[in-house]
């Protein structure tokens, strides 16, 4: 039998998303929403899409769970995109509620599922999800780190005037405003940045990153990015589904890893079929550890907005 994802939301996120699975024909595909017509829609559009791509996995649109049950991996994209001028912090207290009611629903159909949240803001819905599941941890992870990643490469290879391909970057931290780019551990055909660029250069392409959402965003007037997000989040299920056992960077429960504790939080995650297989550990300089716990605090700081004004129960 094949295996069975279940994304949640068909807006452009959970669309996208479901157009690149389906051309991987690994998995048969569920897709819910709460607008009637749309996962239905778009299911039938993929579907037909089927034998011009070659692709005959079942694809599925529906506005209840029933049909979910027994799903290996659920995606969340469920929540509203921010606006220009807005952060994702903005929205927390609206999708706060969606994701809730999101989790509960995949759980009560889904009990031994591995979640992903690319809901935002990022962190904080993922910690939610863990919370309402109650699934261990190595089952409940957010997609960030990969996008926030892909586009720090993009604009290192625009930079450097090389191909994508050769580049490799990594960013850590909260999926918002103080994520955490590492200069250090990314590199252009294997040469660490600090060697190729000035640090001027280096500052300008970091903001850049940091900003990447809001960029697209302002471009977009309506709605938020879909592309990348997509193809990240497809990566890390690429990563479960097939057991890659691929360090990626991800939003993950820490513990004390990194000094940071009981929080959601984008560090390197091993990803394999049982979901996060382990955290890697890297040596981070004193300013990169500070950085990180800048950011750290930045997703506490939602939490807490959630257990205090949002009602969130541990
Ligand atoms: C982004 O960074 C939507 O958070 C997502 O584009």
């Amino acid at each position: 039998m094949r295996k069975k994802i279940t994304i949640v939301g068909a807006g452009n996120v959970g669309g996208t998303l479901a157009q690149r699975l389906a051309e991987r024909n690994y998995a048969d595909l569920v897709l819910v929403d709460v607008v009637e017509g749309l996962p239905q829609g778009k299911a039938l559009d993929l579907m037909e899409a089927g034998p011009l791509v070659g692709y005959d996995c079942e694809i599925i649109g529906t506005n209840s769970y029933e049909q979910t049950a027994h799903s290996d991996i659920a995606i969340i994209t469920s929540g509203v995109a921010r606006k220009p001028g807005m952060s994702r912090d903005d929205l927390l207290f609206t999708n706060m509620e969606i994701v809730k009611s999101v989790t509960q629903n995949i759980v009560k159909f889904s009990p031994n599922c591995i979640l992903i949240l690319i809901s935002n803001p990022l962190d904080a819905m993922t910690q939610l999800a863990f919370h309402v599941s109650g699934f261990p941890k190595h089952r409940v992870l957010g997609m960030a780190g990969v996008l926030d990643t892909a586009r720090f490469r993009t604009f290192l290879s625009w930079e450097g005037k090389v191909s994508v391909t050769d580049t490799y970057a990594l960013v850590l931290g909260g999926h918002g405003d103080t994520m955490v780019p590492m200069p250090r551990y990314s590199t252009v055909a294997g040469v660490p940045i600090p060697e190729l660029f000035s640090k001027e250069t280096l500052a300008r392409l970091i903001e850049r990153t940091q900003n990447g959402g809001a960029e697209v965003v302002k471009l977009l007037k309506t709605g938020s990015a879909f592309y990348a997000p997509s193809a990240a989040a497809a990566q890390m299920v690429d990563a479960i589904l097939l057991d890659q056992k691929k360090i990626l960077p991800c939003s993950v429960y820490l513990e004390g890893e990194y000094g940071i504790d009981r929080l959601f939080v984008g560090v390197p995650a091993k990803l394999g079929s049982s979901g996060v297989k382990e955290i890697a550990k890297m040596m981070l300089s004193v300013e990169e550890q500070v950085a990180l716990q800048k950011s750290a605090q930045a997703v506490k700081e939602l939490i807490d907005l959630m257990l205090t004004k949002g009602g969130m129960n541990r």
